[in-house]
């Protein structure tokens, strides 16, 4: 069974289109595959924790915490751990924040997720919801500090009610507006070493474009950003520079659809296009639709959106200092590297099914797909025409990347989901180590066979008329894909019989 009516959809509910940062020690969250990494460690350990435990749920009358503004809330009675859920309200903006997750620090009590986003109340800049672990001790000492804290207007402790062992996934393509956002270490506000870290300006217009995405909704129009001469200067620069290089360089697929994206979707050196224009020509060629995104997403939704052939794009352009390197994905990355395979219906094909492989996936195997989808879709290379062309976006779209991707300085090993999905990565740096598939159909059937040894009590069948996915048992599954094969065949028999009365007749 799974829980779309559960409490961790109910969480989801309230704390929707949120932006959040996971982490265990260090604060921050390094890519797709670190996120996934970091969900199959600390789950790991909450259920180890669980079952050290000997007694059960019960609520006692001195568990009850009380919020700042005077409303109780209750917390389970464990001895030995107690998880729990913070709402912080911030004062003044989320430069505070720093300082208040010191006092986490210096306090046993440790931190498996938070999330900001602006506060409703006229009074408040933001709002930080937190899950945590600890001692019940060190809890109080650490909620009475934040209580003295003059950065917080109001702080609210529940018990954790994430305490469902089943995954929630989205089931219809508009509960995506309920993923959440990753604040990452490669965002600017918060990385010393991103190129706009000191520009207050491109901070501002960065966090605006990202506001389009924080507030859009499934089915809206994806609004038009006006970009400045900056911008499209950096997006010229990047243009012309793989423009030269991608014949020789990228696969046939990515050659195809990019001269098809020159002359009817307006890709060119002196125009960044708009999404919405872009997401249009994808929906017609293969079904794929962009939804804005400001910033990097969990793994787990971030494949989920793959499944419903919706992919999360960025909408900012990088730091024009530093045209050729960007530490985050930002527009110039999806819509030269992503757009034109997700364009290509085989292509497509594949990225929806590693995100249906990855719905109801436990941590582990999100931690594998994420890598597979890291050494394929970003960085995947391709033998063809007698030689190796590169399909994955990472090198698709950076002229430094492509270059060393197919020159002689990494290495080269062939495609096996089963070695890939565990090889270490870099995501700082070129990549020391490229994976090289036969073929597009090779490739296919490799991660089909692959995915096909996932565990789940159930199969995932995507409805394409009303854009729901279904968990099912195996037997209907077989059910459903044996009335589409008779389908199938029906339209074959009519069309043989079409050619074999033209054939008599003529
Ligand atoms: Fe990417």
């Amino acid at each position: 069974m799974m829980t779309t009516d559960t409490e961790s959809a109910k969480r989801r509910l309230a704390f929707q289109k949120s932006y959040s940062l996971e982490t265990k020690s260090s604060w921050r969250r390094k890519s797709l595959i670190e996120d996934a990494k970091f969900d199959t460690v600390t789950n790991a350990e909450f259920e180890k924790r669980e079952k050290t435990l000997s007694r059960g749920d019960s609520i006692t009358e001195e568990d009850e915490v009380f919020s700042s503004n005077g409303e109780a809330h209750s917390v389970p009675d464990k001895e030995a751990a107690q998880k729990i859920c913070l709402v912080l309200v911030l004062r003044d903006g989320l430069g505070s924040l720093s300082r208040i997750l010191k006092t986490f620090e210096n306090s046993k009590v440790d931190i498996s997720h938070i999330e900001s986003r602006p506060s409703l109340r006229s009074e408040a800049a933001f709002e930080i919801y937190l899950r945590c672990n600890g001692q019940k001790n060190a809890i109080t000492v650490l909620t009475n500090t934040l209580k003295q804290s003059s950065s917080i207007l109001d702080l609210t402790v529940t018990a954790n009610d994430e305490e469902s062992k089943d995954v929630w996934f989205p089931r219809h393509i508009a509960d995506l507006d309920k993923c959440n956002h990753l604040v990452t270490k490669f965002e600017p506000d918060l990385d010393y070493d991103h190129p706009g870290f000191a520009d207050k300006v491109y901070r501002q217009r960065r966090q605006k474009i990202a506001d389009i995405a924080f507030n859009y909704r499934h089915g809206q129009e994806i609004p038009r950003v006006e970009y400045v001469e900056d911008e499209i200067k950096t997006w010229g620069h990047v243009y012309s520079q793989l423009k030269r290089l991608l014949p020789t360089h990228a696969c046939r697929e990515y050659l195809h659809v990019f001269d098809i994206l020159e002359r009817e979707c307006g890709y060119c050196e002196n125009r960044i296009p708009q999404l919405q224009d872009v997401s249009n020509f994808m929906r017609k060629r293969t079904g794929f639709q962009l939804r804005p995104v400001s910033g990097l997403l969990s793994a787990r939704d971030f494949l989920a959106s793959l499944a419903f052939r919706v992919f999360q794009c960025t909408q900012y352009v990088r730091h024009g200092s530093k045209p050729d390197h960007s530490p985050e994905p930002d527009c110039i990355h999806e819509l030269l590297g992503h757009v034109p395979m997700l364009a290509d219906r085989r292509f497509a094909q594949f990225s929806q099914e590693i995100g249906l492989a990855s719905l109801g996936a436990a941590d582990e195997d999100i931690e594998k797909i994420a890598t597979l989808y890291w050494f394929t879709v970003e960085f995947g290379l391709l033998k063809q025409d007698g030689g190796l062309r590169a399909y994955g976006a990472g090198a698709l779209s950076s002229y430094g990347e492509l270059l060393h991707a197919l020159g002689d300085g990494p290495k080269k090993l062939p495609f096996d989901p089963e070695t890939t999905a565990v090889q270490e990565y870099t995501d700082d740096d070129f990549q020391p180590i490229y994976f090289v598939v036969e073929s597009f159909d090779d490739m296919q059937t490799k991660m089909r066979q692959y995915a096909a040894k996932i565990k789940r009590p159930y199969e995932v069948v995507y409805d394409p008329y009303t854009e729901t996915i279904e968990p099912k048992k195996t037997k209907d599954v077989i059910s459903s894909v044996a009335d589409n094969i008779t389908q199938e065949l029906n339209n074959l028999r009519c069309a043989m019989e079409k050619i074999t009365s033209i054939s008599v007749k003529s």
